[in-house]
């Protein structure tokens, strides 16, 4: 499960105005230096990616298990997703009774899921100083319908800012295996879900072929690319335990936790 917080105060101008909540900052003109400098110390924004199947769900639960351990306060959330809103359009999005979206409706529902996982969730929690540890954020729309879709990256950099008021991950954390692999779990995982009364049809995603989860991974690797700084990519077919070292190692070189 991913727990949300639901606040009802407004943290819309931490968002639009704060230095600290934004890396590179969309600054207004009525946003002044005294708004800036009342923003709370912010929290560390950890996101995951990865294709269907790369065992980001088990590493996120790993890490926070860590993390917690060590007496850090951990967010752990998803996107499409992670507000009662964004559960919603997930399941639009997700259902493999949906039928006919266009890549374009497809790419503006995962940002609207995400403006409202930014507002509702991910700002108020960083501004408490929490460590936000997040199933997927812009990358995966980057992967997903930019390259998999073929819609390109600029749309997906521009509703980025105009939506998200380009927030970036401290850092990113891109679980790599072969496409066959990865979604070849995926299908079985599934699979065994769709078994069972409670589970919900996620399989929508995991009905593309091949070719379209290579453009997906293509494009990973090209952001890894263009910003070595923030994504890190991990070697995904080792064990659960391998992996979780390796990003525990991450966390004390990178963010220093
Ligand atoms: P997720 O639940 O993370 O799937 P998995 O556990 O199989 O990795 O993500 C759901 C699906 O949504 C996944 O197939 C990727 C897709 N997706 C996009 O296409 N674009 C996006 O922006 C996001 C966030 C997800």
């Amino acid at each position: 499960m991913y727990p949300h917080h639901n606040r009802g105060k407004s943290f819309f101008n931490i968002y639009q105005c704060s230095e600290l909540a934004l890396s590179r900052p969309l600054r207004p003109a009525h946003c002044s230096p005294a708004i800036i400098s009342d923003v709370p110390a912010r929290g560390k924004f950890i996101t995951f990616e990865g294709l269907d199947g790369s065992g980001k769900s088990t590493q996120i639960e790993k890490l926070a298990r860590s993390l917690r351990a060590h007496g850090l306060s951990v967010s752990v959330t998803r996107e499409p997703g992670g507000t009662a809103t964004g559960e919603k359009i997930r399941e639009v999005l997700l259902h493999s009774a949906t039928a006919g979206l266009s890549p374009l409706t497809e790419m503006a529902l995962m940002f609207a899921s995400r403006a409202q996982h930014i507002h509702e969730v991910i700002l108020p929690a960083l501004a408490e100083g929490r460590i936000v540890l997040c199933d997927r954020f812009t990358d995966s729309t980057e992967a997903y319908q930019g390259g998999g879709r073929k819609l390109g990256i600029k749309p997906v950099l521009q509703l980025h800012e105009i939506l998200c008021g380009n927030l970036q991950p401290d850092l990113t954390v891109l679980l790599d295996n072969e496409v066959a692999f990865s979604v070849e779990r995926a299908r079985r995982r599934n699979r065994g879900r769709k078994n069972s009364h409670s589970a919900k049809d996620e399989n929508r995603f995991e009905q593309e072929n091949r070719a379209f989860f290579g453009r997906v991974r293509h494009a990973y690797l090209a952001i890894a690319e263009r910003e070595p700084q923030r994504v890190q990519v991990v070697n995904a077919r080792g064990t659960p335990g391998e992996t979780h070292a390796i990003i525990m190692e991450l966390m004390r070189k990178k963010l220093k936790i």
